[in-house]
């Protein structure tokens, strides 16, 4: 059972970055389905390592396209996904440290939480100057 859902309230209109935020949400539910159904620890690692290079490769492209519009608000969004970015390599230091699912599902709560809130209030906020950018 999938920890979150899709749901088209999250769509900013923009086609390249809702499929990027949506395989944010699958790769989130793949490591948090592989820890739910006893996976081996091996598992469980790729995926996790899956889930974070693809939320490290999202943001550099989320960014690389606010830069290309000379998007005002820029650096306060780096600093975010910069910031989340380091407390989810603790969480992962913390799981490769000792691979337990309740360090896995902390990882997995403490995501579900912040990518809901990022996309609804940070990302939203340059869905206007994107579309005037004609970015897709
Ligand atoms: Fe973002
Ligand atoms: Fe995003």
């Amino acid at each position: 059972m999938p920890i979150l859902d899709w749901d088209e309230w999250y769509e900013t209109g923009i086609l390249s970055i809702d499929h990027q935020h949506h395989c944010m949400f699958d790769a989130l539910n793949r490591m948090y389905d592989a820890v739910a159904s006893g996976e081996r620890e091996a598992k469980v690692r790729w995926a996790l390592d899956f889930l974070v290079d693809y939320t490290a490769t999202h943001f550099r492209d989320e960014e690389a396209r606010l830069a290309a519009i000379d998007y005002p608000a820029l650096s306060e969004h780096q600093s975010e996904h910069a910031k989340l970015l380091e407390q989810v390599q603790e969480f992962r230091a913390a799981y490769h440290a000792e691979p337990t699912a309740a360090h896995a599902n902390q990882l997995a709560n403490f995501l579900v939480e912040w990518i809901v809130r990022h996309i609804n209030e940070t990302d939203r906020q340059y869905v206007a100057a994107m579309k005037a950018g004609r970015a897709t």
